[in-house]
């Protein structure tokens, strides 16, 4: 039992704060800097209370490196940030046979050609990083992040022994992209030494390597083993090579480790037998693969294919099937989410699947516990699950674990079938069901402090306002604070005000806070009071608006007086509903989703007290390239004879360009190919310029 503030004399109270300090500090670094806590908040924050109790009542104590000093999540953005000069893209999945030979279609489709080769290489199970060489040598080491901007993690990358310091090539630049990983016997013998140390094991070696990379003391990172498989490149002055194949074999010969098990595959049938094989050897590798990787080998028919938003369309990742594990379903928790969707969630009996430990798993909706799917139809044989029922877990991947199946046999005979709550656990207001959505929402909008939490957790996460020192921790903290709340968006931009305001409950002088933190956290949020549009329009967290969605919602309407106008009175049918499902993928829920949100008095009455602290600044047309047609309305007519309608759409967008179905006075450039009919003549009607298909190819860029 530690002593009471009040009994300690001086010397005591100085040994006691220097152990604070270090106690705090080390339970930091644990959660922010390895995400692995080692106790509870609760166990924590009393920690914190104890030191500041202990300052106030011996100022001349107080330490240069007082926990009070210092806000939580500070710790954790030591890292410099590095925009990528190419984005860091995802890849599309596959997950059976049929999928890959989908996928080889589309890719034929798409070009218009009957043979493609493809490569096929293991799916390392790691983190991927980008290499920057200039001159040959290695300048830059970057994380994906959110693929468009990384950390830097250069000095770590540099105690790597798999990457080489230096290129046998001068060319001015070469970003080289890869997987780090530990292998099985790295990371067994890490766990070991991590338990004779007494410290926190790693659960599976994909979190060792992302927990040794990701360390703030390169000298860390130097005395734990990680590896490199590269396998694609980001920007590079010439390029490496005509196929990818070859591209592999030149990183060898710069001395990269690229993964022996890439092969040249001239079928589905071939890359779906070189799957069975790799998938056969999975086990005996020692290092962990979660799939096959696909990659279209000519690079000049990967250029033609392009990406759609996040991924590329020539490649995919064919996935092993997920592992599953059996245990007891112990109770049904329901969370409400920021849309105000009620989420039940598994408690399960802890159980290993797949080498990590599985505690909860997502139950989905109320449908899928009763047994149906979204369309009425049956699932598990109209199984439905109850508590204490014998369930399968289902984990692929980082995805979030399920409950797949249940086992009847096991059932006890007094179990009941579940009751799902038809009103809001958190705000009371009744929650319903609309149309044939399986998701059943509370009605409390803005006044469900559930839904309040979680929208303010979204609109400072990474892609919103991604507020330094303002995580989901401290949202938490200030929702509920009484003397200093933040109940919406706007709030977090008065808060300095208000605080300046208080005489007395002072940011600076509570818990978790000081002089420093409490001056850091009002400068973080300063400088969020410039943000792009595409970022606001993210965060205001509006319900199928995602970051792509926003991003194309915002350069669509380029500015913020723009986007207001228009969705405060876009309404279905009229001009403003119709421009807004031209923008590139935006279809009716998203028009509709957003359009509510606006006329919503509640919500309308929050965007706008949060508009008016801020300076949102315009958002471009993004140019991928610079380009004669950027920002032109194009309309393809007739028979193309050189590429596919998708290709010509795909490529036209990818410059920066519309492509609209019907000609019209907006209309800048029409291509006819033979055959073209009224189109052709709307547009000499209408005065529009008018090119054949060699003329694009030129324009194009591919002449
Ligand atoms: S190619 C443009 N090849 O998988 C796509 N990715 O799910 C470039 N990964 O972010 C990626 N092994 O971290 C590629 N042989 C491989 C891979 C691989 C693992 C990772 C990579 C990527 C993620 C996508």
């Amino acid at each position: 039992m530690d002593k009471a503030v009040e009994d300690l004399n001086q010397s005591e109270a100085a040994a006691e704060l220097a152990r604070l300090a270090q106690v705090l500090a080390a339970a930091n670094a644990a959660y922010h800097l390895r995400d692995m806590p080692e106790m509870s908040d609760a166990a924590y924050d009393a920690l914190k209370r104890r030191n500041a109790a202990i300052e106030s009542r011996f100022p001349a104590l107080k330490r240069a490196d007082s926990p009070s000093e210092q806000v939580g999540a500070a710790v954790a953005s030591g890292f410099g940030k590095v925009a990528h000069r190419v984005r860091m893209l995802s890849l599309e999945n596959a997950f059976s046979d049929a999928d890959v030979t989908d996928f080889d279609d589309r890719v034929k489709k798409f070009l218009g050609i009957q043979e493609v080769s493809y490569t096929a290489e293991p799916k390392i199970d790691g983190l991927s990083l980008n290499l920057r060489y200039e001159n040959g040598v290695l300048v830059q080491a970057a994380t994906r992040g959110d693929g468009e901007v990384g950390e830097d993690v250069t000095q770590n990358a540099r105690t790597i022994a798999d990457i080489p310091q230096t290129l046998p090539t001068a060319q001015p630049l070469i970003e080289v992209r890869g997987e780090v990983y530990m292998s099985h016997a790295d990371f067994d013998d890490l766990n070991a030494r991590q338990t004779a140390r007494g410290d926190k094991t790693f659960a599976n070696p994909r979190n060792a390597a992302a927990g040794s990379l990701r360390q703030l003391d390169a000298s860390i990172t130097a005395a734990r083993p990680l590896r490199f498989f590269a396998y694609a490149w980001g920007a590079v002055s010439q390029p490496l090579a005509a196929s990818q194949f070859s591209a592999m074999t030149a990183f060898k010969a710069m001395g990269f480790q690229v993964n022996p098990l890439t092969v040249l595959c001239h079928s589905p049938a071939d890359m779906i037998a070189h799957y069975t094989k790799i998938e056969a050897m999975r086990a005996t590798l020692g290092y962990d693969i979660d799939g096959v990787v696909y990659k279209v080998n000519d690079l000049a028919l990967q250029e033609r294919l392009g990406f759609r938003s996040t991924t590329p369309r020539w490649a995919i990742a064919h996935k092993f099937p997920a592992e599953l594990a059996w245990t007891r379903l112990l109770a049904i928790d329901i969370q409400v989410g920021r849309t105000g969707a009620l989420s039940p969630v598994a408690r399960l009996q802890p159980v290993t699947v797949g080498g990590v430990v599985v505690s909860n798993a997502t139950l989905h909706n109320e449908d899928y516990i009763a047994g149906r799917d979204s369309k009425g139809g049956t699932i598990r044989d109209a199984k439905d699950i109850r508590l204490g029922d014998w369930v399968q877990v289902y984990r692929a991947g980082d995805v979030i674990p399920k409950v797949a199946d249940i086992d009847l046999s096991q059932r006890n005979d007094t179990a009941q079938p579940y009751e799902f709550p038809k009103i809001c656990p958190e705000c009371g207001s009744p929650a319903h069901r609309e149309g044939s959505d399986s998701v059943r929402r509370c009605t409390g909008g803005l006044i469900c402090p559930a839904q309040g939490v979680e929208r303010l957790k979204h609109f400072v996460s990474r892609g919103a306002f991604d507020i330094e020192g303002l995580g989901a921790k401290q949202i938490e903290m200030f929702f509920a604070d009484p003397d200093l709340p933040v109940k919406q968006p706007a709030d977090i931009f008065t808060l300095s005000a208000r605080d300046a305001d208080n005489p007395f409950k002072k940011l600076k002088n509570r818990d978790g806070f000081g002089e420093k933190s409490a001056t850091n956290l009002f400068a973080a949020i300063d400088a969020r009071r410039t943000i792009p549009l595409d970022r606001l329009i993210f965060a205001l967290g509006i319900r199928h608006v995602g970051e792509v969605a926003a991003g194309v919602i915002a350069r669509h309407y380029t500015t913020w007086p723009a986007f207001e106008a228009a969705i405060s009175v876009a309404e279905p049918g009229n001009p403003a509903w119709e421009d807004l499902l031209s923008a590139d993928g935006i279809g009716a829920v998203v028009a509709q989703s957003l359009t509510e949100a606006f006329r919503n008095p509640a919500e309308r009455a929050a965007i706008d007290a949060l508009a008016q602290h801020l300076t949102i600044l315009p958002v471009q047309a993004r140019a991928t390239v610079a380009s004669d047609i950027a920002g032109k309305t194009l309309v393809f007519t007739g028979t193309l004879e050189k590429m596919t309608r998708a290709e010509a759409k795909a490529r036209a967008e990818a410059l920066g360009a519309k492509v609209a179905g019907s000609v019209s006075a907006k209309t800048d450039l029409v291509i006819a190919g033979p055959g073209a009919g009224s189109k052709a003549k709307d547009a000499e009607r209408l005065g529009v310029a008018l090119i054949d298909e060699d003329a694009w190819i030129a324009l194009a860029g591919l002449a």
